[in-house]
């Protein structure tokens, strides 16, 4: 190991010092490489009049981790989709995003997503899932070495050390839990050290404690000096407590924004306090959420039989419809002291034009929109080239000889051009195909049923 390494090794910070080389000398522009999110009067429209997100501001800072909850359907995704600049072609964004005081398309490398699916390969352990997605993902011109120590650092990031040779698991091999494949997604767009990084609902699916050691590994990232920003539903009061910031939606209007223990206040001044010993995220929820309507009406009806006492049904605010408490909130929050200084705070931020974030890394992935379709099919097509000429040969080896066909090179090497530019054909159809229908057993249906529909021709082109 050289001494520039080894010097990596024992830096404070988890972020390589290496990649921090990198960026200073290919990229001069900063030496501050931090990323401060704001956004202003941001609203979503889909479907030419549905209004998706209504009028939503707030802004992210490194070393915070920011939490956006409500209830499903609230917009949380959309929201994050629309900060993150992957709104679908249907959706019509307005508003202002700001990346450090600048419009900016967020480049690869600057900003990660994770979604809520882990796409990984079962039979590969932890440290080769990052090691191959290293490979593919960061520049060429980097060492073996350097490649193992970014992949060894990020997985002490995510807290996957222990794991490490683990395979990743699938139907038939048991492997890691869904926290820690969770956090191995997470990981996979840390190669890049993104400094900003959204996530959509990390935590779905997991456990309390699982849920609790993914959002800690969130909480390390930023207290790294990355801005993260995620959507969750419903944590428990633990790792409820690990966010800083919480942004509040109820049917895409914005019922709080603020630091979290500031929603305790809000949520008290507003008239429906937090009781004792409750979760806090599940009382703002719960507040938001007219599907508690029938909840809380059972339980009216349970507290009149069994004439038991409960503080929040006798509150004059908690006895309105969810829906009266959504508007009251959100007029609140409009009027707010709180409203004022987010919004004093996203205006000095707009005016302050901070540094340029460097692009990272050669590739990336066609799903996150750096690359496009036609780049994707000639790579795919090119790289299938060799295979199928190799099944052609093999074949028509086969074939040839046991059906005893015309002896002479020339015709064999016909017979096998003719299979390879079939193959070839299939191939290229699979891949327009594929590029039209996203959906992947439709896309098979489709090409199948165009390849029903040419096989028809056969007999016409055999005789022209
Ligand atoms: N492209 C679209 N076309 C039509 N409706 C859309 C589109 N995108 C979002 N919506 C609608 O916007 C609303 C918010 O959706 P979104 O996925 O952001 O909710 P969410 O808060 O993430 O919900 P969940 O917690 O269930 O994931 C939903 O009612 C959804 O149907
Ligand atoms: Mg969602």
């Amino acid at each position: 190991m050289t001494m520039e390494v080894r010097a990596t090794m024992h830096a404070l910070s988890p972020i390589s010092t290496n990649l921090h080389e990198r960026i200073k000398n290919d990229v001069k522009v900063e030496d501050e490489i931090y990323a401060r999110l704001s956004w202003r009067n941001l609203t979503v429209v889909v479907n030419g009049n549905q209004s998706v997100l209504h009028d939503i501001s707030g802004f992210a800072e490194p070393g915070r981790l920011l939490a956006i909850m409500g209830p499903s359907g609230s917009g949380k995704s959309t929201l994050l989709e629309g900060l993150a600049g992957r709104l679908s072609n249907q959706a019509q964004c307005h508003g202002e995003i700001l990346l450090n005081g600048r419009k900016e398309q967020l480049s690869y490398g600057t900003a990660a997503y994770v979604s809520q699916d882990d796409v990984l390969l079962g039979t590969l352990t932890v440290y080769e899932t990052l090691y191959y997605s290293a490979k593919l993902r960061l520049p060429d011109n980097m060492t073996r070495s350097e490649t193992e120590l970014i992949v060894k650092k990020t997985i002490e990031d995510v807290g996957l050390q222990d794991s490490m040779s683990t395979p990743i698991g699938n139907w038939h091999q048991r492997g890691l839990s869904g926290g820690e494949k969770r956090r191995v997604s997470i990981a996979i767009e840390l190669l890049t050290r993104p400094r900003l990084l959204f996530l959509d609902e990390p935590t779905s699916g997991l456990d309390s404690a699982s849920a609790y050691h993914v959002v800690q590994a969130l909480q390390n990232l930023a207290r790294d000096g990355r801005t993260v920003i995620c959507s969750i539903h419903q944590p428990s009061s633990e790792v409820f407590e690990l966010f800083d910031d919480l942004c509040l939606l109820s049917g895409g209007k914005q019922v709080f924004y603020g630091p979290i223990f500031g929603a305790q206040e809000f949520f008290a001044s507003a008239g429906v306090p937090c009781p004792a010993l409750r979760n806090p995220s599940d009382h703002y929820l719960r507040t938001i959420n007219s599907d508690f309507d029938r909840v809380t009406e059972n339980l009216k009806s349970w507290s009149k039989r069994f004439d038991v006492e409960d503080g929040c049904l006798h509150n004059p605010m908690a006895r309105k419809s969810t829906a009266e408490q959504v508007r009251i909130l959100v007029h609140l929050f409009a009027t707010s002291e709180e409203k004022r200084v987010i919004d004093n705070t996203i205006l000095s931020m707009s005016k302050m034009e901070g540094k340029v974030l460097p692009t990272r890394g050669s590739q990336a992935s066609f799903i996150s929109g750096h690359y496009g379709v036609a780049a994707f099919s000639i790579g795919n097509t090119l790289s299938s080239l060799p295979f199928l000429l190799l099944i052609s040969l093999a074949s028509t080896t086969i074939v040839y000889l046991m059906v005893d066909l015309h002896s002479g090179m020339e015709r064999f090497a016909y017979f096998v051009l003719a299979l390879f530019a079939s193959l070839m054909v299939v191939e290229s159809l699979m891949m327009a195909v594929a590029s039209l229908v996203p959906n992947f057993l439709l896309g098979i249906v489709t090409g199948a049923s165009i390849q029903v529909l040419l096989s028809f021709l056969t007999p016409f082109l055999s005789y022209t």
